[in-house]
């Protein structure tokens, strides 16, 4: 067992996950260190998504714990997780597509403010429009705020996403493959772009593309058949005989 330390905001200890005969997490572990950001790499089916499923209490674990923040947060709900500061982003858009940037923005914002006092209302619509207009500006949609969600190339649409879920000001952000469906040049401007907008935020990213994770990654896990296979820097990874001949077929 890895020692939890100060900077430790993650700890994923001895995790399994099966789903009836299917053993798709194995015993993994990994620790997250505040500030971070580490790719979760590894094939089709690797465990990538139930690994974040498992994180964010989507799924129960069906042994081991999940620590956050120094806490235990295995049993929680995905709510009570959530509003301890853990925020994520879907494989597959999660934005409202009939509406309008703005309008998402804005029912993303209100929807969390609803544990504010209810009698004053004035200042907590003016709260609610401030909020939604600092996330306009952090995705740099301003120009678009009038255009309805599925008019967006979809790389602005994950961007939004981003957006959204950095509005809520997570301690720890897990991105599930921002740039599928995306092409090399689309990934790329993603890539530039989430690098100015997530200076200094803790964030997992789980991605197919190996040229956005070497762009990005501090530090890459490699997942194999629910297992941690190897972990390191993007260098050693890039080397990794092992991985080469798992992941990137080599
Ligand atoms: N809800 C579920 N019920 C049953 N099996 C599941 C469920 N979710 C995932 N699995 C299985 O668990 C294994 C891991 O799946 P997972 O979606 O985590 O992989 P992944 O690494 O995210 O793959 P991809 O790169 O294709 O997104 C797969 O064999 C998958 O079929
Ligand atoms: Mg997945």
């Amino acid at each position: 067992m890895t020692a939890a330390t100060v900077e430790t905001i993650l700890q994923v200890l001895e995790v399994s996950k099966s789903f009836g005969g299917l053993l798709a997490i194995n015993r993994a572990n990994l620790t997250v260190k505040k500030g971070e950001l580490r790719a979760l790499i590894g094939p089709n089916g690797a465990g990538k998504t139930t690994m974040l499923n498992l994180i964010t209490g989507i799924y129960p674990v069906s042994k081991g714990q999940i620590r956050f923040k120094n806490q235990d947060v295995t049993r929680l709900s995905p709510d009570k997780i959530s509003h301890r500061g853990l925020a994520r982003t879907m494989q597959i858009t999660s934005l409202f597509a009939g509406l309008t940037v703005y309008e998402n923005i804005w029912a993303a914002v209100q929807s969390r403010k609803k544990f504010l006092n209810p009698f004053i209302k004035a200042s907590r619509w003016q709260d609610v429009r401030e909020k939604t207009e600092a996330l306009l500006e952090l995705t740099g949609l301003q120009d678009k705020a009038d255009w309805i969600c599925s008019s967006l190339s979809y790389g602005e649409q994950r961007i939004l996403e981003m957006g959204i879920a950095l509005g809520t000001e997570p301690d720890l952000l897990l991105l599930d493959e921002p740039t599928a469906g995306l092409s090399t040049q689309e990934s790329m401007a993603l890539v530039m772009k989430m690098r100015t907008m997530l200076t200094g935020q803790t964030i997992i990213l789980v991605e197919h593309d190996m040229g956005v994770v070497m762009q990005l990654a501090d530090y890459i896990s490699v997942l194999h058949y629910g297992e941690i296979l190897v972990e390191g820097t993007p260098e050693t990874i890039k080397e990794n005989e092992e991985v080469k001949k798992v992941y990137l077929g080599q």
